[in-house]
Parts: C-alpha cells; sequence; structure tokens
C-alpha cells in the first residue's frame, strides 16, 4: 500500500471511531455538544491518531487496537487547535477550511468545547472499553505518559512560551523549546503510547520516542514554513500571521532556506533512528518525508 492509500484509510478509520465514540450532537446541551463535533469533523490530517495506529502496527502487527488513543489523541489535539485560534492566543478566523469555533459559536462556548474535548479524552482511555481490553499497568502508563504531554511541561508549557515569546528578540534555544514542546511532545506521544498500548518492549518505545520528537520538531518547523510559503486554501487556515505576531520561529531566526535545510536535515536523522525496525517501519518513513514535503 502507498502513502496516500494508507493515509486516507486509516483517516476513514479514525473518523469512524470518533463517530462512534463521541457523543452525539441531540445530547443535552447541545449546543457544546454541536461544538465538539464541528470542530472534530471540520477536517483535519488525523496525523497524531494515525502515528499512534501505525505505532501499535509495528509492535504487534494490528493498528486498530489502540481505536480508543487514536479518538483521544484527536480530541486532544483538536481542543488544542479551538484554544490556540482564540482571540486572546492566535486569533483566527479559520481553522480546517471552515470559520473557527469561536466564530461559529462565540468565545464563551468554543473555550468550553475544547475543554470538554480535553477532558472526554481521558474519559474514553480509561473509560469500561478500554479497561476491558487492556493490561491494567499499560493502560496507566499510556494515560499518564498523555496527561504529560498535554500538560504545563509539554504542549500546554509550549503554548505559554509561544505567547510570551511573541514581538521579543528571538533566540534558538526558545524556539527549540516552543516547537519540542507544543508540537512535538504529542506527536511523540502518541507514537510511544501507541507502541506501549499494543504491548511494544522498552526499547521499541524508546526508538518510537526519539523519533517521534525529530518528527514532530520538523512537522513545526514546516507549519512555519507554510505560514510564509504556503496556500491558506490548501492550509485551510490563514497564512502570514506568524510575522504579524511576532512568533519565534526558525523562519524568524535563520530564514526560509536554513530552516528547510536544518528540517530536512532532521528528517535524515530520524529516519536512521528507525532503521532498526527495518521493514516494519516503512510507512512511518514515508511519514516522515511526508511530513516535510505537504502542502498542508
Ligand atoms: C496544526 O496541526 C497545529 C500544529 C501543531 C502546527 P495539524 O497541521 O496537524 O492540523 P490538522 O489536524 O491537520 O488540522
Ligand atoms: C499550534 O501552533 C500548536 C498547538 C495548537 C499546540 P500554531 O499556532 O503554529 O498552529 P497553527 O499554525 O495555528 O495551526
Ligand atoms: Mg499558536
Ligand atoms: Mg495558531
Ligand atoms: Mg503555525
Amino acid at each position: 500500500m502507498n502513502l496516500q492509500e494508507y493515509l486516507t484509510e486509516n483517516r476513514r478509520t479514525v473518523d469512524k471511531a470518533l463517530d462512534e465514540m463521541l457523543p452525539a450532537e441531540d445530547n443535552e446541551p447541545t449546543l457544546l455538544h454541536q461544538a465538539m463535533r464541528y470542530s472534530v469533523f471540520a477536517g483535519g490530517k488525523r496525523l497524531r491518531p494515525i502515528l499512534a495506529m501505525t505505532a501499535a502496527e509495528i509492535v504487534s502487527g494490528d493498528g486498530e487496537c489502540v481505536m480508543p488513543l487514536a479518538v483521544a489523541l484527536e480530541c486532544i489535539h483538536t481542543y488544542s487547535l479551538i484554544h490556540d485560534d482564540l482571540p486572546a492566543m492566535d486569533d483566527d478566523d479559520v481553522r480546517r477550511g471552515k470559520p473557527t469555533a469561536h466564530k461559529v459559536f462565540g468565545e464563551a462556548v468554543a473555550i468550553l468545547a475544547g475543554d470538554s474535548l480535553l477532558t472526554f479524552a481521558f474519559g474514553v482511555l480509561a473509560g469500561p472499553g478500554s479497561i476491558r481490553i487492556y493490561r491494567p499497568d499499560r493502560l496507566l502508563a499510556t494515560i499518564g505518559e498523555l496527561a504529560v504531554a498535554a500538560g504545563p511541561e509539554e504542549l500546554i508549557g509550549g503554548q505559554f512560551l509561544d505567547i510570551m515569546s511573541e514581538n521579543k528578540p528571538v533566540e534558538a534555544q526558545t524556539v527549540e523549546r516552543i516547537m519540542l514542546s507544543k508540537t512535538a511532545a504529542l506527536i511523540s506521544a502518541s507514537l510511544t503510547c501507541g507502541a506501549r498500548l499494543a504491548g511494544g518492549c522498552e526499547e521499541e518505545i524508546r526508538i518510537l520516542g526519539r523519533y517521534g520528537k525529530m518528527l514532530g520538531s520538523a512537522f513545526q518547523m514546516k507549519d512555519d514554513l507554510l505560514d510564509l510559503e504556503g496556500d491558506a486554501a490548501k492550509l485551510g487556515k490563514a497564512v502570514k500571521k506568524d510575522h504579524e505576531h511576532g512568533k519565534a520561529t526558525y523562519p524568524k531566526l535563520l530564514g526560509k532556506s536554513k530552516t528547510k535545510d536544518m528540517m530536512r536535515e532532521l528528517i535524515d536523522l530520524a529516519l536512521d533512528v528507525i532503521r532498526p525496525f527495518g521493514a516494519r517501519a516503512a510507512i512511518l518513513a514515508d511519514i516522515g518525508r511526508y511530513v516535510v514535503e505537504r502542502v498542508h
């Protein structure tokens, strides 16, 4: 199967699981549930859930054994986007090709829809469906790892530093910390949690974690480059906003060309890291190459 077919097929599997697990729109309070579903189903590449499935497949041969985790990851990611777009944060009007949640539902409902998706994610992962199928030690470790990745040391800490660094002289160390925490932590956790829940050994989890950090950093470099030279219609979000907000990014620090060189070098190094998996990691390597070539 080529990468595009793999992504399309897995995106479909993830969307079906999301649809089955998310509360229905007519559940009370209906507006809150509508807002949650609006942002989740507005679009999105489903990269994080797909990475969890890919990791599970590498270590166990079965990618679909981690669907509760896949759903949780996409809910956490979508919540982070809803809050990232708020007027108090990046103040964006378009996301996934549609008006942002606060534009459609108002700020209060958007904030609460984000809160709901975050808590719902952990509810799914710790819920009866998961408890029945996963080994308790693996499930508990997964939940703990995901909480750290989504929390103040990682995703939230990165978002905090991103906002606090706006319009300040930019330093490489700060850019590095922002990328690693706001983006690479959840991407890396998608792989490590996917592998852990599927019964991977510590060495496999360690390798996937290293790859995930590198992949996640390259992913954010590409996101920052796309802000400068991407197509808003293809991206489904506004472009040329980072400069306006004085965001601390590699393109700002080094320029586009050096950022591209760094990003490609990083992916080459990342591909070396997963070489021990051999042919089992062919798709994961393709995802790495795709992340730096993508146009949305
Ligand atoms: C956007 O993530 C936010 C970043 C971490 C750069 P994605 O580019 O994965 O967004 P969707 O899920 O495809 O909309
Ligand atoms: C957002 O980074 C990262 C998270 C939401 C955790 P960006 O602010 O660069 O993402 P976009 O460009 O709005 O998608
Ligand atoms: Mg942001
Ligand atoms: Mg943003
Ligand atoms: Mg961006």
